[in-house]
């Protein structure tokens, strides 16, 4: 297995280009299933879990092909994919696919929604808490599915087809809104979405969907009403920016100091983590290149930041913040709102020097003038990134063990800090 080593200590001085969002790929290139022509998606990120989708795609009867390089494209601007779904000739997405990334379950929605039925595999429990998908069955129960479980399977059915309804979430959830989403786009009637998520990612889906000929009004707010269309055609689009992987250099700025044009970078993306970092110490401005981020001598200030759905702080950037205030000055209060269990980075970047305790869902950090580099590992992406932050800032040598998280999410990671001045290597086997 890979593993990354990291000498600290150098500041990040440069140009860093963002890719297109996994979490916007992903949801993209499912609602391929609705449609029996051409869905071509630009700047999707080369990433392990895009190769994986295309797999379980594949598997249901989608034929892609990926577009070759153009003159002036690299290994780092995202890759133009074809997927087409002419036939769907398996209706069934098998547990040892499903069981390796927990978005391939949204599989169902589209699926039912064309074909009329769905096997799909329950994916599990994973690191950072036990993510059920009740509230995804639910939404497709509202639109008039048949919905059984049996041996660790969701069976859904909907013979007549699917039929408009209000689905009002007790929660918000991305995965519920994407499902609902897909599902109602080719229902018979109108559907009312209550509580919808309003991630980007969200809005990006339901672009992407209008272009195929879906009547979708309201995505992006927390009430969106979609009126069933009998078919959708295909459609061109490109992939959001990442925001993740925006606050995530934003913050490795900010931890080791430096300079860093992170080009292409949206900041209505992620407003309150650009925020947190100016309280932090940053100095944050965005122009039509992208967002710029520079710490220059001045050390970091502590901040209270709790998880929100968006336009709130994203969980998905928790643990690079907690890394990034292992070293401010005075006590940071982080409280964990959306998983229950997302502090497994907490062990791992104690290893490297930082004081942490843990109360219930909230993280207390105290600061300390040093980390020093360590043998690490973490159990899942964003866990495994904020180590990276943290040895980027640490005295000496880190290993980090367990790439492969890694490279589910970060698009040449190593190649983008490395060219920013970092010291840091790919270790092969
Ligand atoms: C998406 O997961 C993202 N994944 C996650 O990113 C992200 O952390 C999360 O949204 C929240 O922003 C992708 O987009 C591929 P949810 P999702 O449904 O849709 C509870 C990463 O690192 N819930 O919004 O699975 C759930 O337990 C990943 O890129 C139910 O109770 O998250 C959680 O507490 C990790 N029942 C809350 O809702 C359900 O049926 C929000 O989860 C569904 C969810």
């Amino acid at each position: 297995m890979d593993r990354i080593r990291i000498v600290g200590g150098e500041p990040l001085v440069g140009t860093l280009p963002i890719s297109g969002a996994k979490n916007a790929a992903l949801p993209l290139m499912i609602a391929s299933l609705l449609t029996e022509e051409t869905l071509e998606l630009h700047n999707v990120p080369r990433l392990a879990d895009v190769g994986l989708l295309l797999r379980i795609l594949g598997n249901h009867g989608v034929d892609h092909s990926i577009a070759g390089k153009r003159p002036g494209q690299t290994a780092e601007t995202g890759q133009t994919i074809r997927l087409k779904a002419g036939n769907i000739i398996d209706t069934v997405a098998p547990y040892e696919l499903v069981s390796r990334m927990r978005a391939s379950f949204w599989v169902l929605g589209p699926l039912l929604a064309r074909m009329g039925e769905a096997k799909v595999s329950l994916p599990g429990g994973c690191a950072i808490g036990t993510r059920p998908v009740d509230l995804l069955l639910m939404a497709l129960e509202r639109l008039g599915a048949e919905i059984e479980i049996d041996a660790g399977y969701v069976l859904a059915r909907a013979p007549k087809g699917l039929r408009g309804a209000e689905i009002a979430f007790p929660k918000v959830t991305v995965g519920g809104t994407h499902t609902a989403l897909m599902a109602a786009v080719l229902a018979d009637g109108t559907t009312v979405i209550e509580n919808a998520a309003c991630e980007p990612e969200v809005t990006d889906l339901a672009l992407c969907l209008a272009k195929m000929g879906a009547r979708i009004t309201g995505a992006g707010t927390a009430r969106i009403v979609v009126e069933g269309v009998t078919s959708l055609g295909g459609a061109e689009h490109s992939v959001l920016p990442d925001r993740i992987e925006t606050g995530t250099y934003a913050m490795a700025v900010a931890m080791t100091g430096g300079d860093v044009l992170l080009e292409g970078a949206e900041p209505d993306l992620l407003q309150s983590a650009l925020d947190v970092l100016v309280e932090a110490g940053a100095e944050i401005s965005a122009s039509n290149e992208g967002i710029r981020v520079r710490r220059n001598g001045a050390g970091l200030a502590s901040v209270d930041v709790t998880t929100q759905p968006f336009p709130g702080f994203p969980t998905d950037l928790q643990a690079q913040l907690m890394a990034l205030m292992t070293r401010a000055k005075g006590t940071t209060r982080i409280r964990e709102t959306i998983f229950e269990n997302r502090f497994m980075h907490v062990q791992e970047l104690a290893r490297l020097g930082a004081r942490i305790r843990l109360d219930g869902d909230v993280a207390y950090v105290d600061g300390v003038a040093r980390l020093k580099g360590a043998p690490v590992m973490a159990t899942d992406l964003r866990a495994s990134v904020s180590l990276v932050i943290a040895a980027l800032a640490a005295e000496g040598e880190t290993m980090v063990n367990r790439v492969y998280h890694l490279d589910r999410g970060f698009e040449a990671l190593e190649a983008k800090l490395g060219r920013c001045g970092a010291r840091i290597e790919r270790i092969s086997g």
